[in-house]
């Protein structure tokens, strides 16, 4: 069984083949918007991602080696994300549906960042951290749903690195060569800026401390400053995942999103789990951000257990969340 998955649910847009045996994912491909100033713009990414729709289509199919009457579905992330640029995506994907008869197949992109983190790492029974622009949340498989244990109370970690390098002119670009600017800026830095930390029991709050570390560039060094709000942000994480791995007595931890990226967060996790004694696995680089071969990998899951959507039911969600989603493979 083959699927076609489609992602479009914020800056990527992204397709890749997902088939039911090894070596499971036959393509990858994706083109990313990055806007010239400022965030992003939900129409300019929404124009970006039906140019370069049709190109990616046929240079997944390609790659992979396959032709599109020969998949079994197609899958197309509905949700969560942003209203317009959704919707560029699921247009693509109920014309191929309609045009070839193929079913559709409606897949949360949270759940496909779990689902190619669970596959491309072989994780077993994992406490999952899913950290990407949009969410990070603390959540383990249980009785077909996705519990989820902690999560930012308002920002995501992703967005508020992103935004404090983007207000103090570090960015965009956020990422270059695989390292995040906060990165690049926290290593010329050393001294710990007072900012606030905020864990209630596994949940974390983000938006206080951006605005405290935003204010604070105006009286410290900018180094120091980005080293303070990267340290303290990441221990935040760090004390409320220990706090769910000892709850849940889980023996792996599993981090899926594009922060999984990070190698200065893969430190502090090495740490955790060498005095917690349990096994650390990070989704790959190729699967961490935003991609298609995550959606049609989920969609093979879901197709697999019969699950499919109506076209004139296919509505996007942009506020659609993960433990909404019935999971019959667990
Ligand atoms: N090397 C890296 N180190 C730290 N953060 C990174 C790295 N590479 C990417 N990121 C961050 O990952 C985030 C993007 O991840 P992803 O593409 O999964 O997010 P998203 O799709 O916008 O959010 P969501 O999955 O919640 O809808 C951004 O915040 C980006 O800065
Ligand atoms: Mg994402």
């Amino acid at each position: 069984m083959k699927v076609l998955g489609i992602e479009s649910t914020a800056h990527t847009f992204g397709v890749g083949i997902a088939c039911d045996e090894e070596p499971y994912i036959l393509s990858n491909v994706k083109d990313t918007f990055v806007p010239k100033e400022g965030g992003m713009k939900p129409g300019e990414v929404a124009r970006h991602h039906s140019e370069v729709a049709p190109d990616i289509v046929v240079d997944a199919l390609s790659k992979a080696g396959v032709t599109i009457s020969s998949v079994d579905g197609i899958a197309i992330s509905l949700g969560p994300g942003l209203g317009p640029v959704l919707r560029v995506g699921a247009t693509v994907a109920r014309a191929l549906a309609l045009k070839y008869r193929k079913p559709l197949i409606p897949v949360n992109h949270g759940i496909g960042h779990i689902e190619i983190g669970r596959l491309t790492t072989e994780s077993n029974d994992p406490l999952i951290l899913y950290l990407s622009g949009g969410n990070t949340i603390i959540t383990v498989l249980r009785e077909r749903r996705y519990r989820i244990l902690g999560e930012t109370l308002d920002i995501a970690l992703g967005n508020m690195i992103d935004v404090f390098v983007r207000e103090v002119g570090l960015a965009p670009p956020y990422v270059k060569a695989g390292k995040h600017m906060i990165d690049v800026c926290a290593e010329k830095g050393s001294e710990l800026v007072e900012l606030p930390y905020v864990v209630k029991g596994q949940d974390m709050s983000f938006s206080g401390l951006l605005t405290a570390a935003l204010r604070a560039t105006k009286n410290h060094n900018l180094n120091d400053v980005c080293f303070s709000l990267r340290e303290i942000a990441f221990d935040m994480l760090i004390e409320a995942s220990e706090r769910a791995l000892s709850l849940t007595g889980k023996r792996e931890i599993l981090v899926v999103g594009g922060v999984a990226a990070s190698q200065s967060l893969k430190e502090k996790l090495d740490v955790l789990s060498e005095e917690r004694d349990v096994i650390l696995k990070i989704v790959s680089p190729e699967f961490a951000g935003d991609n298609g071969a995550m959606i049609a990998y989920a969609g093979l899951l879901l197709l697999k257990h019969g699950v499919r959507i109506n076209i004139e039911e296919s509505y996007v969600r942009p506020r659609w969340r993960i433990e909404e989603v019935d999971i019959p493979w667990s």
